[in-house]
């Protein structure tokens, strides 16, 4: 059906740009490919940077330098990326990069062991600290060329223009986005996520979703087409979690997660929106204080958020409920609240926490809220959010309600 405002009234659609220069090679077969994707992008000595041990546990790291090797693609590994990827891994793969002569970094894992490889690549050209960057002090001026096996679908680094990094010094975790920073190539096996842990696979769903709702929720409401695939994807999503979650071994539901976790992170559903990424801001403070996973972090916070915020956009949330979660159209505002139970009870249902005493297992003390509010707001400084722009007090009140 063709909305009603598309007859030619005037409509306010943002401009945008979209730059998804990824190349992505998925499917069982995808990783056969790597060695000649590795050339193709430039890549004559290479690193391979992966994570804790499950990479080495499944084959893959094997399988994939078996293949460097046979294609006389010289390489050297560096792994111990942990989750909430720390700074001093960084400086270690600057060091060992600029030492080889390194030209190209091959990520093997989830979003940790993406983003620690885009650092790095910032890191490996610039003369100072790769940390200026993630604190506004400097720009790159050039990345070593970047690809990656996808483990874990869920950040969406793959294809998206981010990285995270912590600073284990400071407890100050930071993104850091630029074009320079895209993946060249990212590679996607659905069968390699079949052995992600239940809480892995629900954390990876939820951090989905929440990409592609941190623009869905937003005062522009003329980009119909935008909206109506956001919409799309974040119906299959919820579908395909609950189908992951009772059979991990189901290859058409972990294709659904893997290609969703892509598309809500390339800027796809975000053309012609505003962004709002309230959220993430919020928890990227939870995650640096408390080193919880980046998705469980968000469960933890939405419901709050969402209460506290969904009168700015009633009609926002109205649309979310019926399209997104089945909700039969009534009242406006009850409709709302509705809708907003509805994405509560879906996060239950995936074992996910619904507030940060679930979370973290007690209730966050007044000092933790306000230092949190405190770091995310730049002492005051900074606002954050769209829908509704949230003050340092606003912050404090929403970690307070999210104590439940
Ligand atoms: O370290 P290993 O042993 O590989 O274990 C990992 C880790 O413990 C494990 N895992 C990964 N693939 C697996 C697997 N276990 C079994 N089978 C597999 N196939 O899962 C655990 C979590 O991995 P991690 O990479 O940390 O998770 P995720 O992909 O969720 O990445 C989280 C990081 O990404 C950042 C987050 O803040 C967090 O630091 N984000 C990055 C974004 C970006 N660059 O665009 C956007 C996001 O909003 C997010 O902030
Ligand atoms: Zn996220």
């Amino acid at each position: 059906m063709v909305p009603d405002h598309l007859d030619g009234a005037d409509v306010l659609v943002k401009d945008f740009i979209y730059y998804t220069p990824t190349e992505v090679v998925f499917g069982r077969s995808a990783e056969e490919h790597v060695a000649e994707l590795v050339r193709k992008h430039g890549g004559h000595k290479i690193l391979v940077h992966y994570g804790g041990g499950s990479a080495k546990r499944s084959g893959l790291l094997d399988k994939v330098c078996g293949q460097l090797s046979e294609a006389g693609i010289p390489f050297v590994t560096l792994g111990g990326v942990v989750p909430n990827p720390r700074l001093s891994l960084v400086h270690e793969g600057i060091e060992l990069c600029r030492r080889e002569g390194i030209d190209l970094i091959l990520a093997i894992g989830g979003g940790s062991a993406i983003d620690s490889s885009k650092a790095i690549a910032y890191g490996v050209p610039y003369p100072g600290d790769v940390w200026d960057f993630f604190c506004g002090e400097a720009k790159p001026a050039a990345a070593l060329p970047v690809g990656c096996v996808v483990t874990n679908p869920a950040s969406g680094s793959e294809m998206s223009d981010s990285c995270v990094i912590t600073n284990e010094e400071t407890m100050d975790k930071r993104g850091y986005s630029s074009p320079l920073g895209r993946c060249r190539f990212a590679v996607s096996n659905p069968e390699r996520t079949f052995t992600l842990p239940p809480y892995q696979t629900a954390a990876g769903v939820t951090d989905i979703m929440m990409h592609t709702m941190e623009r869905y929720f937003s005062n522009d409401m003329d980009m119909d087409l935008t909206e109506a695939l956001a919409e799309a994807l974040l119906r299959t999503l919820k579908a395909s979690a609950l189908r992951a979650l009772a059979n991990p071994e189901d290859y058409q539901a972990r294709t659904q997660i893997m290609w969703g976790g892509s598309l809500a992170h390339n800027g796809l559903t975000e053309c012609g929106m505003q962004r709002d990424w309230a959220c993430h801001k919020m928890e990227h403070e939870l995650s640096a204080m408390f080193d919880v996973t980046h998705g469980a972090g968000l469960s933890a916070l939405w419901p709050t958020w969402a209460r506290y915020v969904y009168k700015s956009n009633v009609d926002r949330f109205v649309r979310f409920a019926v399209r997104v979660m089945g909700i039969p159209a009534g009242a406006p505002e009850e409709t709302a609240l509705r809708g907003i139970e509805a994405m509560e009870q879906f996060y239950r249902e995936i074992g996910m926490p619904v507030n940060t005493t679930e979370l973290l297992g007690r209730p966050l003390t007044d000092s933790e809220i306000e230092e949190m509010a405190r770091r995310c707001s730049h002492d005051g400084s900074i606002t954050v959010g769209n829908l509704r722009v949230l003050t340092r007090q606003d912050m404090v009140q929403i970690y307070k309600n999210s104590r439940a």
